[in-house]
């Protein structure tokens, strides 16, 4: 006689809350890491510690330290999201890969960040090129802490939903977004500073920017829209806000320059 099976129940790949909403993403359900991924996460984090207060904008350190993200193993995502969501309403939610722009800009009007469920292969310490958990959970989320950041990035997702399916607006989109949330560079009063997370998420990267290697431009939100970038090399030419205000400001200029 065959024996019944047991039930199995797997988690949910979409949040409950998400259900229904419309969202697109490849969604991935929560699964344990193996003591490899856990070495990666601690080996890239080691490198970066003694470095970050220095070269990254403060509301990342600042972040870090709020979300309590800076232990030897990586998080658990739940525990992220109860710390985050209480500051500013954000959370993360896994992923199977990069989103494009059409699954990416609903999550961040609904105050989402996806988070790639995978981590880096151990050698690549200083380069990934997809976003992983490292890029996505680390590099991003403690930005996500700090409340004006995260309205702007929730206003940006808002807005760029109106251009879903609009392949020459999305692209406007994206060199803004990469230009500024993933490579941008600031200016405070203790000097230059790494702004975006793309930059904050590698070490090498880190040392690049701030080094006189990278052309430095003034942030010009025209300029941004026009200009192509390449996601497999170092950034020849990165652009430096005055503040993050600057960026928080803009809105009005990014409007006419994604319409024209
Ligand atoms: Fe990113």
């Amino acid at each position: 006689m065959q024996q019944p099976q047991p039930v199995t129940s797997m988690p949910a790949p979409v949040p409950v809350d998400m259900l229904g909403r419309g969202h697109s993403a490849q969604f991935s359900p929560a699964r344990p890491f193996t003591d490899e991924e856990h070495g990666t996460w601690a080996a890239i984090l080691a490198l970066h510690r003694p470095r970050r207060q220095a070269q990254i904008v403060s509301i990342f350190p600042d972040g870090v330290a709020k979300l309590a993200m800076d232990g030897e193993r990586i998080p658990s995502l739940d525990d992220i999201n109860g710390r985050l969501a209480a500051l500013t309403g954000w959370r993360g939610v896994y992923v199977k890969g990069l989103e494009d722009g059409n699954a990416f800009y609903p999550l961040l009007r609904d105050r989402y960040f996806p988070i790639g469920n995978f981590v880096r292969d151990r050698k690549d310490l200083n380069y990934t090129p997809a976003p992983d958990i490292v890029h996505d959970l680390y590099g991003h989320l403690p930005f996500h802490a700090d409340r004006a950041y995260a309205d702007y990035c929730q206003r940006y997702g808002e807005f760029a939903c109106q251009f879903l399916g609009d392949p020459v607006r999305l692209q406007r989109l994206e060199r803004y977004f990469w230009f500024t949330i993933e490579f941008g560079l600031v200016k405070t009063p203790a000097g230059r500073r790494i702004f975006g997370a793309g930059i904050a998420s590698s070490v090498g990267e880190c040392a690049y920017a701030l080094s006189d290697q990278p052309e430095v431009r003034p942030f010009d939100v025209e300029a941004i829209c026009a200009r192509d970038y390449r996601v497999d090399e170092m950034q020849k030419v990165l652009f430096e806000l005055e503040s993050p205000e600057q960026l928080y400001q803009s809105f009005s200029k990014l409007k006419a320059c994604v319409q024209a």
